[in-house]
């Protein structure tokens, strides 16, 4: 039976680029929807940018953008790294779309009039200087506990205290730097303590196979833990970038009640593009809703957005799949900062996108774990798993049909009893299986398992000893020709991990697109394959020198510095005075741009904390994307005099790390502060 899949990731915040952790989100939704694919299901798999809240207003205004100028920067970025590692969404939207307008506002409208709204006047911290309602996280004062100054309003970063902004000692807003004062507003709330809304949510997460075990069970705690559910606070005061509450001026949805019907509002989108009728779709009990998610949102996608879509006469999703966070060499890589690899690197240093498709497919399973990427294990996988064991049978067998059989390739052997290829065919209900089940990691375990059956099939004929031997052209042909059916198998086993070196493998083997159910039909008798090309280089270890950011690229080029002392000559030496006469400064970069007719050039819009912003030209194109700067913290010489460019003047100069021999090592590197910095501060 043909399955109707509607499936999702999460939908990004549009204030940052991606980093590793949403590529591998979107690579293990990825896989799983080109295998359904290939059953020949129906699958609508889309996406779109959460654009709304308070921060992305706030940063849009710092950028002198407004927020829609702003999320549509962050928007056009997005493109070079779904292509880039081949991650297919049918669509991409935005929840600031039309579509999400409408349907925020009619489910809101719908759960209204099913009685599930309520309204209370709540008094909250108020920057009287910006006139705005603050979020905790744009509260900060000294922890009441420890007294530990600059605190945020919800949790003390050195004493580790969780506490309301109220009870911060001297409070001060970080917009302005002001005094916030209580202020009073009506707000409205879902009623989740509803008991019907908690009936449903207990039946709805503990339904079998619904949720991963370990999520249903967190679910239960949620529901069943002291005090139940409270109401959720889905109202927030203008100014505001959101959607307006209908016939509540100046009052606006919460970003978190309108990012998941973005969900929805991005498949209308893809559905009135493609003349689909979206509503007898989501009307249709065939139509299955799947969303994969990070485990730090579960609490939003396993109760409040169920209950929404349930009280306002929705459908409801089927799954909900969470999964853990990506670690770099046993590291936590920090999401609001992007630190660890840089997704758009990888691609840039030329690494293979289908590497880390494989590498993260080797490492997932249908658990909530984290991940943890270590360049000695990507080397082995990629280099002995992927390339030596299944590259390599190509490599070996190819090369004779062409060169001694014209390419034709001689299956008149391949009889209904050929055990060799039976038994190959026979494991693919298990790894079609394993995929279906997102057990990524045991699919390819068992996919490198056929792979060293095949290989021990290789050792044991020696196609390039019975090349040597005459009177065995016909073995060779038949040896060969097996190998290459044995291939074109694995082929689809691997290719939900490797769609494009799939499609270099059909074009190889000039066969058409290769679906699951062409396991069981082997290449035609006198089928003519394409001469063999190299289908994928190997990892070179050294690569990751060029990946990882500033600390472990520090630490290797160090250890290379005293075994070659190839640095730059130290200066002449200066007094503490003379250096004192070099004001450095933290600088936030909130605006990058190209600068039109420079291929050296990118222009930074610097935040030094002067209440103005200052307008810099830097020579670091080569290196950097501008929006893999936006929101980086640097440093830069404030008291440089301006200079007039061509392209108008700089007012002050960025640092960046470069290597002596600049030919030799033309990498640029620019300063990033530790977190805690703020635009202004002196470095010295
Ligand atoms: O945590 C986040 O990055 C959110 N932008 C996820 C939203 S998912 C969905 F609800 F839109
Ligand atoms: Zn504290």
């Amino acid at each position: 039976m043909t399955r109707k899949l509607f499936v999702t990731t999460a939908l990004p915040y549009a204030n940052a680029p991606f980093h590793l952790g949403h590529i591998m989100e979107y690579i293990q939704a990825d896989i799983w929807v080109r295998h359904q694919r290939m059953s020949g299901h129906e699958v609508n798999f889309v996406c779109a940018d959460d654009a709304h809240g308070a921060p992305i207003m706030i940063a849009a205004e710092k950028a002198g953008l407004t927020p829609q100028e702003f999320v549509g920067q962050i928007a056009a970025g997005r493109k070079q790294y779904l292509d880039g590692f081949h991650i297919q969404f049918d669509n991409w939207h935005s929840t600031d779309g039309a579509e999400n307008h409408e349907l925020s506002q009619d489910i809101y409208r719908k759960l209204k009039a099913a009685g599930f709204i309520t309204s209370k006047t709540i008094e909250q911290f108020y920057d009287p200087v910006k006139n705005m309602f603050l979020p905790d996280r744009y509260i900060k004062g000294e922890c009441p506990k420890c007294g530990a100054k600059d605190q945020y309003g919800d949790s003390c970063e050195v004493c580790s205290a969780v506490y309301a902004p109220t009870e911060l000692k001297n409070p001060y807003s970080v917009l302005t730097g002001a005094t916030p004062i209580m202020k009073s507003s009506e707000h409205f709330f879902f009623k989740l303590s509803d008991e019907k809304c908690v009936e449903f949510l207990r039946g709805w997460a503990l339904q079998d196979n619904r949720l991963q075990s370990e999520v249903a069970n967190k679910c239960k705690e949620w529901l069943e833990g002291e005090g139940g559910l409270g109401d959720w606070d889905i109202s927030r005061d203008a100014p505001y970038f959101g959607i307006e509450i209908p016939d509540q001026p100046g009052k606006y949805f919460y970003v978190w009640l309108d990012a998941p019907v973005g969900y929805l509002a991005s498949l209308k989108n893809y559905f009135n593009k493609t003349g689909k009728n979206f509503d007898a779709f989501m009307a249709d009990p065939k139509t299955e809703q799947i969303h994969f998610i990070g485990k730090d949102i579960t609490y939003f996608h396993t109760l409040f957005w169920p209950a929404m879509l349930k009280f306002s006469g929705y459908k409801t999703p089927d799954n909900v799949y969470a999964h853990g966070f990506v670690t770099v060499s046993g590291e936590k890589m920090s999401k609001s900062r992007g630190t660890g690899i840089s997704p758009l690197r990888y691609l840039d240093i030329g690494m293979n996108p289908e590497w880390l498709r494989y590498y993260f497919a080797a490492k997932l399973n249908a658990k909530v774990e984290d991940l943890d990427m270590n360049p000695d294990d990507f080397v082995a996988r990629v280099n002995s798993d992927l390339i030596g064991k299944y590259i390599n049978i190509a490599s070996r067998a190819a090369g004779f049909i062409t060169k001694r059989f014209d390419g034709k390739v001689n299956t008149t052997w391949a009889t209904a009893d050929d055990a060799f290829l039976q038994n190959l065919r026979a494991v693919t209900t298990e790894i079609q299986a394993l995929y279906e089940a997102r057990d990524f990691g045991k699919a390819l375990r068992a996919v490198m398992e056929q792979a060293d059956v095949i290989n021990a099939y290789v050792d044991a004929n020696k196609p390039w000893e019975l090349a040597k031997q005459e009177g065995n052209e016909a073995k060779l042909q038949e040896v060969c020709s097996r190998l290459l059916e044995a291939f074109r198998i694995l082929t689809i086993f691997l290719k939900p991990v490797l769609p494009h070196l799939a499609s270099q493998v059909e074009a190889q083997l000039n066969i058409g697109a290769l679906q699951w159910a062409d396991v069981y039909a082997p290449l035609p008798d006198q089928h003519t394959i394409n001469p063999y090309v190299h289908l994928m280089q190997r990892v070179d270890p050294l690569i990751f020198d060029q990946l990882f950011d500033a600390p472990v690229a520090a630490e290797s080029t160090a250890a290379a510095a005293t075994a070659t002392p190839s640095i730059e000559p130290i200066a002449d030496e200066i007094k503490i005075d003379d250096f004192a006469k070099v004001d450095l400064r933290i600088a936030k970069i909130v605006n990058c741009e190209h600068v039109e007719g420079s291929d050296k050039l990118l222009r930074l819009t610097l935040d030094v904390g002067e209440g103005k912003t200052r307008n810099v030209f830097s020579g670091i194109k080569s290196a950097y994307q501008p929006e893999q700067l936006i929101g980086k913290f640097t440093v830069m010489v404030a008291n440089l005099a301006p200079r007039k460019m061509k392209f108008g003047m700089s007012e002050g100069m960025v640092l960046a790390a470069s290597a002596a021999d600049e030919k030799a090592n033309p990498g640029l590197y620019i300063l990033e502060a530790w977190p805690g910095a703020e635009p202004g501060m002196r470095v010295r």
